[in-house]
């Protein structure tokens, strides 16, 4: 089946290329194609350009062609939430009315709330229960025109309800028409391990990781470097096990204060470091030079009321920077990346340009996809999305709370 889309008003973020990411200056530089055609095939983007060279462009005479007119309205690659932990039992809106009227994140936190509360409920849920609670989320986000969404554990705490978490997540892969990277996530201690925190980390080592990478059930691993919760060295302990396991680590640094997350990030070649509320000047200097993507995660920053990462200063220093949403039910109840767009152009000084590399190509690098997917390029996957007509690209982060979107197509196919 091949699809052609014609008269698209604009093409956004056409990168011949391919750049693996996009730093510093060259953010703010979006690549578009203005009246332009796009061809799929077999679920890739075949070919595109001005409408002037479409009969330039190679048919095969015996292929079914399906024609979308795309006048007024654009064209963009889809969006790659690098950062989320979708599978989750319950929402928590009491831990949201609690902070309302006063009690912060991290006392509700310590007093057995939050990620421990998120626990607890998951592990009196089936699997096949949570399964579909998530399958919901993830329709929610594709028609938002997210199309890779990278989905970790760590509401599990134990090996039994991690293993569970990531089983949803496996069978997520196989059903959903997004693209899903799973991460094995070290979230906090139990409460039973407070005291114990040798025997915690013993489990996640001995236990937990080589279990999770016998099935083969995470891409990567993760930890929560940051005050109250893992410390730089049993971070990195994490993170090596990970690696011996086969994973490439992330790293959710630097949130709740100078954590040191960062530098743990960097010496383990960390695909990501994620929030950087907390970044102070070396923080920057170390990320610089170093495969580490820096995300910043706009909604939790929102929801929570903290400090904001300094992204005009990291992107002014050159460094590249991505974007995700952290959709879960304590900090971050949402996954819609149109309006992380908004948050990042609001409250960071992002200009819109800046958040479309944010969402797509270096959000992609951070989830270890940005070869096939997160730019339009001949080759790459065609997950696209077609907009209502609309007046520029800037106005998507503009009206924030709409859904512009009109199309979504993962894959090659219309969804
Ligand atoms: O990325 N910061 C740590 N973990 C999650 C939220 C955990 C929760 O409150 O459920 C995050 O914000
Ligand atoms: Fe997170």
């Amino acid at each position: 089946m091949r699809l052609i889309l014609q008269n698209i008003k604009e093409l956004v973020q056409v990168d011949p290329k391919s750049r693996l990411w996009v730093a510093g200056k060259s953010m703010s530089e979006v690549q578009t194609v203005k009246n332009a055609f796009l061809i799929v095939q077999d679920e890739l983007i075949k070919d595109f350009g001005p409408m002037h060279k479409l009969f330039e462009s190679e048919f095969e005479a015996d292929d079914q062609v399906m024609e979308i007119d795309c006048s007024g309205k654009m064209v963009f690659p889809s969006y790659c939430d690098s950062h989320t932990h979708l599978v989750f039992a319950a929402t928590r809106e009491n831990e949201f009315v609690d902070r309302i009227k006063g009690r912060t994140y991290e006392e509700i936190a310590v007093n057995g709330g939050g990620i421990l509360n998120s626990a607890q409920l998951l592990a009196e849920m089936y699997e096949d229960e949570l399964f579909d609670h998530a399958m919901v989320r993830i329709e929610e986000i594709g028609l938002t025109g997210t199309g890779a969404v990278e989905i970790k554990s760590g509401y599990g705490l134990t090996t039994q309800s991690e293993m569970k978490m990531l089983r949803v997540i496996h069978r997520m892969k196989q059903h959903s028409p997004l693209m899903i990277k799973s991460t094995f996530l070290a979230h906090a201690f139990p409460l039973e391990y407070r005291k114990k925190r040798k025997d915690y980390m013993n489990l996640l080592i001995n236990e937990m990781l080589p279990m999770i990478a016998a099935e083969d059930l995470a891409d990567y691993v993760d930890v929560f470097c940051d005050r109250g919760f893992f410390t730089m060295e049993e971070a990195e302990q994490i993170l090596m096990a990970g690696i011996k396991n086969g994973m490439q680590g992330k790293v959710h640094a630097n949130e709740l204060a100078n954590s040191g997350g960062v530098q743990v990030a960097v010496k383990f070649n960390a695909l990501s470091a994620d929030h950087l509320e907390y970044l102070d000047d070396k923080d920057i200097s170390d990320l610089l030079g170093s495969e580490t993507m820096p995300t910043v995660l706009p909604g939790a920053a929102f929801f929570l009321n903290l400090k904001l990462a300094p992204v005009r200063k990291m992107i002014d220093a050159g460094l590249p920077v991505a974007l995700a949403s952290d959709y879960n039910p304590g900090s971050s109840p949402s996954g819609n990346m149109n309006f992380i767009q908004s948050l990042a152009c609001l409250k960071y000084g992002m200009t819109p340009e800046e958040t479309i590399h944010a969402t797509t190509i270096n959000s992609a690098y951070a989830m270890g996809i940005s070869e096939n997917y997160g730019s339009i390029a001949k080759g790459k996957v065609a997950n696209l999305f077609i907009t209502k007509e609309i007046s520029s690209y800037a106005v998507i982060p503009y009206s924030f709370g709409s859904n512009l979107i009109e199309t979504v197509i993962l894959n090659g196919e219309i969804q």
